[in-house]
């Protein structure tokens, strides 16, 4: 089942908790949450005490990508957060391998995720090993920025590459969703959809998830 995950990157920050609670209402599977350092990315967002006072108000998923150097000095704060998937960067993890077993043995699912410019050859060898694939259809940073069509051959190159394993990693794509390119993403094989200034832009929360659902209907 296809799922849609609200970035709360572009939510009211002033009101992060109703803004979680609305966008569950309105049929959102899961929770995206940005992490930003201002070191690999260039702006800053929030820490994992935030994190853990927003998971008290949604038992939704919290998907929390983590946009930050040395991911492995501040994993065990994220777990503590409450993060039921949590990923790192290949960009930023020298040992990832290590990284990603470290999150699966505190019993939290392990994503990896690649820029727009990071080849998919550098999930070969650890994709047996992860529970997720995040696919930057935008170079990280910032919210409402646009989707980079180049990437849809990489989403279908990265399918390609699961179908031969026994559990394939859940496949999510990342940054500049909207409604007029989602199908395209679902097409090409993405499973989890994050859209933040598409959902939270809108205004009408009940209305743009319900109709991003439908233009995945009939394609898995
Ligand atoms: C970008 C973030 C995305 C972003 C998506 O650095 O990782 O999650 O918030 O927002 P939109 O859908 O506005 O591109
Ligand atoms: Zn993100």
């Amino acid at each position: 089942m296809k799922k849609i995950a609200p970035s709360i990157l572009s939510a009211d920050f002033g009101r992060l908790a109703e803004e979680i609670q609305a966008v569950g209402e309105a049929g959102a599977d899961w929770i995206h949450i940005d992490i930003m350092d201002g070191h690999f990315v260039p702006n800053l967002t929030i820490g994992p005490a935030v994190v853990k006072a927003l998971r008290k108000t949604t038992s939704l998923p919290f998907d929390v990508h983590l946009m930050i150097e040395d991911p492995d000095r501040y994993l065990d704060a994220f777990i503590d957060a409450g993060s039921d998937f949590l990923t790192v960067h290949v960009e930023t993890a020298t040992h990832l391998h290590r990284t990603v077993a470290g999150i699966r043995e505190k019993g939290v699912r392990a994503g990896v995720s690649l820029n727009p410019a990071t080849p998919v050859s550098l999930l070969e060898e650890i994709l047996p090993d992860c529970d997720l694939v995040l696919v930057m259809t935008v170079n990280p940073g910032f919210g409402g920025q646009k989707f980079i069509p180049s990437m849809l051959p990489k989403i279908r190159k990265i399918r390609g590459m699961m179908s031969s394993l026994e559990r394939p990693p859940i496949l999510e794509v990342d940054g500049g969703i909207t409604l007029d390119n989602i199908r395209q993403a679902s097409l090409a094989g993405a499973d989890v959809f994050v859209a933040g200034a598409a959902v939270f832009g809108s205004g009408d929360y009940v209305g743009t998830i319900r109709a991003m659902k439908g233009k995945l209907e009939d394609n898995g």
